[in-house]
């Protein structure tokens, strides 16, 4: 790439890193779990997620909401497993945690604006979310928290991974990390929801279609590479490849390599958990720091999931 006058080269990243730093670094509270009061917690993996058993999310007072966000803050993927939870009660839950936003990319489900159903017929040959991403890098302040909640799924198949960007960012070798320092990404939902989506799949064809109303159908917002999550103070890797299409100041072609290698990176499986999914299973996930994947997997059947999301702050 020719280097131009007031312009640093992009880093170039050695992939894949060395075995010796992924396995030397720990989240740590996936082996030292907390304990809580209000739920039992079992962490799903040694990069991320805990399965939440024991309570339910019908009565939040205080310390249950701040046990959740605690949790959160550990362990950044959250399932609670058989809850019976109403359109009602996840909406409330989603207004304890922040500001819930109406997402305008799908129709919302009748009478619960601030849900969206992702329904997957037998028919449908690509999946909604089936690409490693986190959740509408596109807006201002993307969402902070997606509640996911199980309403139908396939008896096998469906599952959703997660990937923990805190340990893509740790294991970084320090001159890329250094080189990386103030680089932003430029997220758009032309490629996220475009011609690119289209091409990959990644957003089409599902039996939820996503629209882009004409107000949003260039939303650009431009990120940075590293953001610092506002509640732990740790930086963690900030790539949407989904949505990412260059780095400020630099074009699409020139950006590609980096910006694909990092978003390989992001997703070693060593940072990774896996999610299995049933009906009554809610999953609460931290898009500030983990980015997720849907499995497409279970082709002839159904596959039906509630969706609300909760505003967070703009990257920094
Ligand atoms: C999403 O990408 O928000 C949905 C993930 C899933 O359906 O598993």
């Amino acid at each position: 790439m020719p280097e131009q006058p007031g312009r640093r080269p992009l880093p170039h990243l050695r992939h894949p890193q060395s075995h010796d730093m992924i396995a030397a670094v720990l989240h740590t509270p996936q082996f030292q779990p907390a304990r809580y009061q209000c739920f039992d917690l079992k962490p799903l993996s040694g990069a991320l997620g805990a399965e939440i058993t024991g309570t339910r999310l019908d009565q939040l007072d205080e310390r249950l909401v701040s046990e959740i966000e605690a949790a959160l803050a550990d362990h950044l993927v959250l399932a609670f497993r058989d809850i019976d939870l109403s359109p009602e009660s996840q909406v409330a839950l989603a207004r304890r945690l922040g500001n819930v936003i109406e997402w305008p990319y799908a129709t919302p489900m009748a009478d619960y604006p601030e849900l969206t159903e992702l329904v997957s017929g037998p028919r449908d040959v690509n999946n909604f979310g089936g690409s490693w991403h986190t959740d509408s890098s596109t807006f201002e302040n993307p969402p902070k928290y997606t509640l996911l909640y199980c309403v139908d799924c396939p008896s096998v198949g469906g599952d959703t991974s997660f990937a923990n960007q805190y340990l893509a960012w740790d294991t970084l070798p320090e001159d890329v990390k250094t080189d990386l320092e103030g680089l932003r990404l430029v997220h758009s939902t032309k490629r996220g929801f475009g011609d690119h989506s289209r091409a990959t799949g990644s957003a089409s064809a599902t039996t939820t279609p996503v629209s882009v109303p004409t107000q949003h159908e260039n939303l650009v917002s431009v990120h940075p590479v590293a953001r610092t999550h506002p509640v732990t103070g740790k930086k963690a890797l900030y790539v949407n490849s989904g949505f990412s299409s260059q780095f400020e100041g630099w074009s699409e072609e020139e950006s590609q390599p980096l910006r694909d290698a990092l978003g390989a990176h992001g997703a070693i499986p060593e940072f990774t958990c896996r999610v299995t999914w049933r009906p009554g299973t809610l999953l609460i996930w931290d898009n500030r720091c983990a980015l997720h994947y849907a499995h497409n997997d279970y082709r002839g059947q159904n596959r039906t999931m509630r969706r609300a999301v909760v505003e967070g702050e703009r990257p920094i």
